[in-house]
């Protein structure tokens, strides 16, 4: 049965679409079958696959029959995807564990390995129907003192709704020379074990990933991208 992975805030631009690119791309490589399931109405992770602009997408997955479903599209080897539509935003008046329920009724569970999915950046119906389905949830927060807080008050909000997956605290772009001092220990103070040790650093060519995610990472960077992957299939045992 699937792993089913979300990253998932309230707040654009903490590195979402960019660590599941990374998960993604090195789940596959690792011989993993992985869908990707984008709910984003700006369909980021439907562009860096290349799979944007599809006639049946994850709209039609949450709101339409799933019976037969035909917008399951291959875009490279060992990853599918299920893309994003730009009118996703007009679909707000689904139950927030449709996606889990059509997960399940689809059968598409027993196909894959994990299963990633990528919300919007703020708390509506495709940002519940993603925490409700997760088997692990990673909220991202970069080293600014909005991105802390934003995280801060996102895991306070979801704490409330008593889901069922193991949630990890994720410290993005983290860069020593230009973050905001005494940033870490914030993030540890206030989420303890709930944090990632290792914070995902600031990588630049982490960019060129998400323009094409067949970039060729240098083996530095697949080194700091296994640490976080490793740590988020694995748990605190990895
Ligand atoms: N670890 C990182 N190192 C360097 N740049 C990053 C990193 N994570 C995200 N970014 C950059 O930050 C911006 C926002 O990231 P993105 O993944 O699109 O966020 P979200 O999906 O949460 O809106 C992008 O330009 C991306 O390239
Ligand atoms: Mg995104």
């Amino acid at each position: 049965m699937a792993k089913i992975i979300t990253t998932a805030s309230w707040k654009g631009g903490t590195g979402k679409t960019t660590l599941n690119t990374a998960l993604i791309r090195l789940l596959a490589e690792g011989g993993k079958k992985v869908l990707i399931i984008d709910l984003d109405s700006n369909c980021a992770i439907s562009q860096v696959f290349g799979q944007i602009l599809k006639d049946i997408t994850s709209m039609e997955f949450l709101s339409a029959g799933i019976d037969n479903f035909k917008g399951v599209y291959p875009c490279a080897e060992n990853i599918d995807i299920i893309p994003g539509n730009i009118k996703n935003v007009l679909l707000n008046n689904i139950s927030d564990v449709q996606l889990k329920i059509n997960l399940k009724r689809s059968g598409l569970g027993e196909k894959y390995d994990y299963i990633i999915i990528d919300p919007p950046g703020y708390l509506g119906a495709h940002t519940r129907n993603a925490l409700f389905a997760a088997d692990v949830l990673i909220i991202p927060g970069t080293c600014s003192r909005i991105d802390f807080e934003a995280t801060r008050l996102f895991f306070e909000e979801v704490q409330q709704y008593g889901l069922d997956a193991d949630t990890y605290i994720c410290i993005n772009a983290f860069n020593a020379k230009t973050n905001l001092p005494g940033i870490c220990e914030m993030y540890q103070e206030t989420f303890g074990e709930f944090l990632i040790p290792d914070p995902v650093p600031y990588i630049s060519s982490l960019k060129k990933l998400t323009n094409d995610f067949r970039y060729p990472l240098h083996a530095s960077v697949r080194k700091r991208l296994e640490n976080y992957v490793n740590y988020v299939i694995g748990g605190k045992n990895a």
